[in-house]
C-alpha cells in the first residue's frame, strides 16, 4: 500500500475559508419556480414523481425541493436522478448522472429534519454563520450550504472528501464515491487490509482538517468509506470551525471514535495519543478563521508542512 492509495495525495489550494457566499435563504430560486407553476416544472415533477424510486417515498420532497432538482438540471449541474442510497434522519442521498451522464450524489436534506434544534445549535456557534434566522427552512438551507463549504475547505485541505459540485436549496451534489449502483461501503463494512495505515490516513485526515481550522464532529467508521484503497471522508454537514463554542468536545469525541474503532482492528491506536498528536501537529488558524475571514476571504497563510510524509 502506498500513500496515494489510501488516498493521502496532497491537494493544495489557495487559503481556504472564504467559500461561504451570503444566500438568501427565505425565497430561492426553487421557491420562485415552485410558486410560479409553469407547465415545465409541473410535467417534470410529474416525470419525477412518478419515477419508481419517489413511488415508494411519496411525500418526502416538497414542491420546492422538486424545484431545486429542476433547477440544478436546467443549471447542467446534473440530468437524470437515480435511485436511493441511503435513508436517514436529516437527509437522504441518491445516485444521479451529471449533464454528461457521468454520475454524482445528491444529498437531499429535509425541510422537516426532526433534529434542527441541534442543526441550530451547530450552526449558532459557527462564525460564518452568524446572523442566522431560527425557522427550519433557513436552518436547514444554511446546513445545506455549509456541508458543501465544508467539503470545500476540507478538499482544499487536502482531505479526500467527495468533490462539491453544486448546492441548491436544499439539495446538494457532489461527486458519488464508488459506482452506479454500487456505492462505495463505509469502514465499518469492510475488512481492513492493513488497519495500522488506514489509521494513520485518517489521523492525517483529522489533522488535516483541524490545521485547516474545521473538526468533523461526527467522525466514525460510518463516516469514512472505502473506495479502490482510498478511504475518503463524508458527511461534513455539521463539521464546525475551531471557534465554535463545543469544538474541542467534538475533536475529542472524533479522536475517541476514530482510535477506538481502528484500536479494535488491531491497530496501535488510542484516543488521547490521537488528540495529543493532532494538537502538537496541526496549526489552525487564530486569525483567519474570524467570520470577516470567512466572509471576505482575508486570510493568512497555512502553514501544512510536509504533510504526506509525516503520516
Ligand atoms: N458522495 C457519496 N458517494 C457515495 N455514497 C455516499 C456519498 N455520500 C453519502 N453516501 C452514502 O450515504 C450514506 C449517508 O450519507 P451521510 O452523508 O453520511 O448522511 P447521514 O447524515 O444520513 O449519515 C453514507 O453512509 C454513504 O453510504
Ligand atoms: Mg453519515
Amino acid at each position: 500500500m502506498t500513500d496515494d492509495e489510501y488516498g493521502l495525495t496532497e491537494e493544495t489550494a489557495g487559503a481556504p475559508g472564504d467559500e461561504f457566499e451570503e444566500i438568501d435563504v427565505r425565497d430561492t430560486e426553487a421557491d420562485k419556480i415552485a410558486r410560479t407553476k409553469d407547465r415545465e416544472f409541473a410535467e417534470f415533477r410529474k416525470r419525477l414523481k412518478d419515477t419508481e424510486q419517489f413511488k415508494l417515498d411519496d411525500g418526502a420532497f416538497d414542491d420546492a425541493t422538486y424545484a431545486a432538482i429542476y433547477k440544478l438540471v436546467e443549471d447542467d449541474h446534473m440530468g437524470a436522478m437515480g435511485g436511493p442510497i441511503s435513508t436517514g434522519k436529516e437527509a437522504n442521498v441518491y445516485e444521479a448522472l451529471d449533464a454528461e451522464g457521468g454520475d454524482v450524489a445528491l444529498k437531499v436534506y429535509r425541510i422537516n429534519a426532526s433534529n434542527f434544534q441541534q442543526m441550530r445549535a451547530y450552526l449558532e456557534g459557527d462564525p460564518r454563520f452568524e446572523g442566522l434566522r431560527g425557522d427550519k427552512k433557513a436552518v436547514v438551507l444554511s446546513w445545506t450550504r455549509k456541508e458543501f463549504s465544508n467539503l470545500r475547505r476540507a478538499k482544499a485541505a487536502g482531505v479526500r472528501v467527495p468533490a462539491p459540485l453544486a448546492v441548491q436549496r436544499n439539495v446538494l451534489v457532489m461527486e458519488l464515491i464508488g459506482r452506479e449502483g454500487d456505492a462505495a461501503p463505509t469502514l465499518s463494512d469492510v475488512d481492513i487490509e492493513n488497519p495500522q495505515m488506514a489509521y494513520e490516513v485518517v489521523r492525517e485526515y483529522v489533522r488535516r482538517l483541524y490545521d485547516a481550522g474545521l473538526v468533523h464532529g461526527d467522525l466514525s467508521e460510518y463516516n469514512v468509506v472505502v473506495y479502490e484503497g482510498e478511504l475518503v471522508v463524508i458527511d461534513v454537514g455539521q463539521a464546525v470551525t475551531i471557534h465554535h463554542p463545543n469544538s474541542a468536545t467534538f475533536l475529542e469525541r472524533d479522536c475517541r471514535n476514530v482510535a477506538n474503532f481502528f484500536a479494535r482492528q488491531g491497530a496501535d491506536a488510542d484516543p488521547d495519543d490521537l488528540l495529543s498528536y493532532v494538537h502538537e501537529h496541526a496549526t489552525p488558524r487564530a486569525e483567519a478563521d474570524t467570520a470577516a475571514g470567512d466572509r471576505d476571504g482575508t486570510e493568512g497563510s497555512l502553514d501544512r508542512g510536509s504533510d504526506a510524509d509525516d503520516a
